[in-house]
């Protein structure tokens, strides 16, 4: 038989074997017990988007994170989420339900690797996205997420190099926008570099009057059709303030979720990826969260995120410096 850190190890979370729980309820039960605040990404499921206390893209929720006066933060999201709330709040407990929701993003920019390629381009300023570990943040100069990248890299003088890492979509469309040339590290997300030109266009074709919106993480032949480009939180207003009826939406679609909540008049359709058999476009990470492991991760308050008090001091400088700047 397994301890609790055995089985976390093993499996991520802890498994919970009785399942005529309301796991509703004893979560808002005990969230009261504990003080405990639910933060949740709009890439989760519906089911606990509705449970959350607050649902955000990545910038608002680094913004809740550092703002919240709760004792323990509750991040239903992914792994560097959660790192960057105990960054940010380094006296909070804070936990994640499923220690393996990774990102593919963060995972395509090794620490030692990006450490090497910074001094490869010495005097460069360095903008890390949000989606990185807590030791790739600790070597950068700012951070940014996709609602302020533009604003991060219009921020620093024009006579400075940038080093831009690690989505190379995300960078190179930044680029494109500022009309900085910058050192673009080769990472990318398999959720939005996978989403499928000629689906999107046959999907088009059936909808003429669909507008294409898109997360700038997807690939230029996919922002190059696109009528608006933006982040989660951007995508999300758009349908809200735009007129037209149908949407072609390329990004994770749990979006979709608070897209039909406050625009549901609206008919928004999720774009295929490449994946012939999937063609989902989830991403598995996000949807490692469910109900029961949230539940399971309240009530034993694990799986918890710890991050080293001198990688955890040299990376709040680059989010602080973002968030001034937000
Ligand atoms: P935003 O929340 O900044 O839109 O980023 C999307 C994302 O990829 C989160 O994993
Ligand atoms: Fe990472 Fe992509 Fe999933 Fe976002 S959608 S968490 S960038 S793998």
């Amino acid at each position: 038989m397994l301890n609790k850190f055995e089985e976390i190890k093993e499996k991520g979370f802890i498994e919970i074997e009785n399942s005529n729980i309301d796991f509703k309820k004893e979560i808002a039960k005990l969230k009261k017990e504990k003080n405990a605040v639910i933060l949740a990404h709009y890439y989760v499921d519906g089911e606990i988007q509705d449970i959350a206390d607050f649902v955000g893209d990545s910038l608002a929720l680094s913004q809740k994170a550092a703002s919240t006066d709760a004792d323990m933060i509750v991040f239903v999201g992914v792994h560097f989420m959660a790192e960057t709330a105990k960054i940010l709040s380094p006296d909070k407990k804070v936990i994640l339900p499923d220690l393996n929701a990774g990102c593919s993003l963060a995972d395509s920019c090794p620490d030692d690797d990006f450490e090497e390629f910074i001094k490869q381009h010495p005097d460069h300023v360095v903008v890390s996205y949000v989606n990185t570990t807590a030791k790739v943040k600790a070597l950068t100069d700012i951070v940014c997420t996709s609602s302020n990248a533009k604003k991060v890299v219009d921020s620093i003088p024009k006579d400075k190099k940038i080093i831009f890492g690690p989505d190379r979509n995300l960078g190179n469309y930044i680029s494109r926008m500022t009309g900085r040339e910058m050192v673009i590290w080769d990472g990318a997300c398999h959720v939005h570099n996978e989403f499928s030109l000629e689906g999107i266009l046959e999907q088009k074709k059936q909808n003429p009057d669909a507008k294409i919106i898109a997360h700038p993480e997807c690939p230029k032949q996919i922002t190059l059709i696109s009528d608006y480009v933006g982040s989660t939180s951007g995508l999300i207003n758009f349908v809200k303030e735009d007129d037209a009826k149908t949407y072609i939406v390329a990004t994770e679609p749990g979006v979709i979720h608070e897209m039909k909540k406050i625009s549901p008049d609206k008919f928004l359709i999720p774009a295929p990826g490449e994946d012939a058999e999937c063609a989902c476009s989830e991403c598995e990470f996000m949807k490692m969260n469910n109900i029961k492991k949230l539940y399971s991760c309240l009530l034993h308050e694990l799986p918890e995120i710890k991050v080293d008090k001198d990688i955890r001091e040299k990376a709040y400088k680059p989010i602080k410096a973002m968030l001034d700047l937000s």
